[in-house]
């Protein structure tokens, strides 16, 4: 299966791409994932793209579509991936589109987790991600069984750069100005299926299977 996941910062696209990925046996590709670990280990692209996230701000597409194009071509996206983040400009889409094209791949799914702006803002700021694996907690939502320590790998959790209230607001309007066009988008050039993110993250992802499976 090839697809991608669509929703607002903190929608729970990192949440459910996990349990996706562990079901379908595909990998995840997340865009921001990529870029924190660059950024924890000082690569070049990581000093670049901190720039910009630490801003709330999209990284460039010609970076950011380079470093997806580079994934996609690894042996384990042979049989389908998860790209989670991206793209988030419909130039950035269309890019994807040209490129799957060139190597004879073609998309199965585009979903849109679908999360009103008024969950946003708590979602992030409560947000706690493994310093190790990338995993998201959430100190309410989803907090882990010991507290400060990732339940899957014993990593010590951490507060991103960019979930403070101010950032997650650019990120907000980021989203609306940049990466929403997407959702007419896809519903024009491919087809889009829509999960409420509302309910808990067991119902979201019973009702997420319930498409992919259809
Ligand atoms: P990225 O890391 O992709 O951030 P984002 O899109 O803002 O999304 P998040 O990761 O914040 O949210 P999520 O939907 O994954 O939610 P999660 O599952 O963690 O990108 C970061 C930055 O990198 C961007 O701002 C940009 O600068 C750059 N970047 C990345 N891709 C780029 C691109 N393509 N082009 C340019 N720049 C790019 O869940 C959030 C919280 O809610 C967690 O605490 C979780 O436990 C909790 N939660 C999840 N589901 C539920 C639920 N159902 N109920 C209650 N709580 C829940
Ligand atoms: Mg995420
Ligand atoms: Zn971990």
């Amino acid at each position: 299966m090839r697809m991608i996941l669509l929703g607002a910062p903190g929608a729970g696209k990192g949440t459910q791409a996990k349990l996706i990925c562990e079901k379908y046996k595909i990998p995840h590709l997340s865009t921001g994932d990529i870029f924190r670990m660059n950024i924890s280990t000082k690569t070049p692209l990581g000093v670049e793209a901190k720039k910009y996230i630490d801003k709330g701000q999209l990284v460039p597409d010609a970076l950011t579509i380079q470093v997806v194009k580079d994934r996609l071509i690894e042996a384990d996206c042979k049989n389908g991936f998860l790209l989670d983040g991206f793209p988030r400009t419909v130039f950035q889409a269309e890019e994807l589109s040209k490129f799957l094209e060139s190597i004879n791949t073609e998309l199965d799914v585009v979903l849109l987790i679908d999360v009103p702006k008024e969950f946003i803002i708590e979602r992030n700021i409560g947000r706690r991600i493994c310093s190790s694996c990338g995993v998201s907690y959430h100190v309410k939502f989803h907090p882990p069984k010991e507290l400060g320590t990732c339940d899957f790998c014993g990593g010590r959790l951490i507060q991103r750069n960019d979930d403070n209230e101010e950032t997650v607001k650019e990120r907000l309007n980021v989203y609306t100005n940049q990466t929403h066009p997407l959702i007419d988008y896809y519903k024009t050039n491919h087809s889009l299926s829509i999960v409420d993110g509302r309910d808990t993250i067991l119902s979201v992802s019973k009702n997420i299977f319930t498409v992919l499976d259809s």
